[in-house]
């Protein structure tokens, strides 16, 4: 059975108890998803390069899992780059022309490189980069904020890259992100995803520890009934 990872995204988390809602995870998390935005690219703000030094200098052994949702690359690739961050996903959509030489700048510095696309943009788009993925993470929603509804015509996605990793012998992870919940993330895995990002259905639960065991106990079956098919 393939495994599928839970990355709670930080954003979703209490801004005033970022670490009381990280300890009510009670370890049972995969990876920290962690969303910088910059008030261009979307049209809201989140967190700096500081706070993820300080999320590394915490929690010395997570993986986390680092998405910006930024315009000015050039500038602030270089800086996220060393700030202890396990993988790095780059939006498509900013400066595409630039796609390839980004991607190629984050492996040199030795971590994972993710590609993001946002709802509009098709699987097409980064077809000539999918060789250098080590994650592809389709936007669910709008980028910017938490608390949305999955767009459902996204998981299409999933399944199209599913194909091409299998044709191609790509290595990239399948990775959503926004508008998860109790009730669709056993969509997201069938249609092939690997890493689910959850941020406000989790944080925003009584007990996220058990949201999550919960989501882990919803897959397995899931996945059982699937290998069965
Ligand atoms: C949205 C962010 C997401 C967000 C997900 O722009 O990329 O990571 O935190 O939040 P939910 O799970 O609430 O949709
Ligand atoms: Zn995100």
């Amino acid at each position: 059975m393939r495994k599928v990872l839970i990355a709670p995204s930080l954003f979703g988390a209490d801004p005033l108890n970022i670490e009381r809602s990280i300890e009510s995870l009670k370890n049972n998390y995969d990876w920290f998803h962690l969303d910088i935005m910059d008030g261009h690219f979307v049209r809201n703000l989140s967190f700096g390069p500081e706070y993820c030094k300080a999320l590394r200098k915490r929690y010395p052994d997570a993986f986390i899992d680092t998405h910006l949702m930024i315009d000015s690359l050039g500038v602030l690739l270089p800086i996220f780059l060393k700030t202890g961050s396990s993988s790095i996903t780059i939006h498509a959509e900013t400066e595409p022309q630039l796609l390839h030489a980004s991607l190629m700048q984050i492996k040199q510095a030795g971590l994972k490189a993710g590609i993001s696309i946002c709802p509009p943009t098709p699987v097409d788009s980064i077809r000539h980069v999918l060789d250098l993925a080590d994650l592809v993470l389709i936007m669910s929603v709008t980028p910017g904020f938490g608390g949305q509804k999955l767009i459902e015509g996204t998981l299409e996605k999933a399944r199209e890259l599913v194909s091409l990793r299998e044709v191609h012998k790509y290595n990239y992870l399948i990775e959503i992100d926004g508008g998860i919940n109790e009730n669709n993330i056993t969509d997201a895995v069938l249609a092939g995803c690997d890493v689910i990002v959850a941020g406000s259905s989790v944080f925003e639960s009584k007990d996220p520890a058990q949201w999550i065991a919960n989501a882990r106990t919803g897959i397995k079956e899931a996945l059982k009934d699937f290998d069965r098919t």
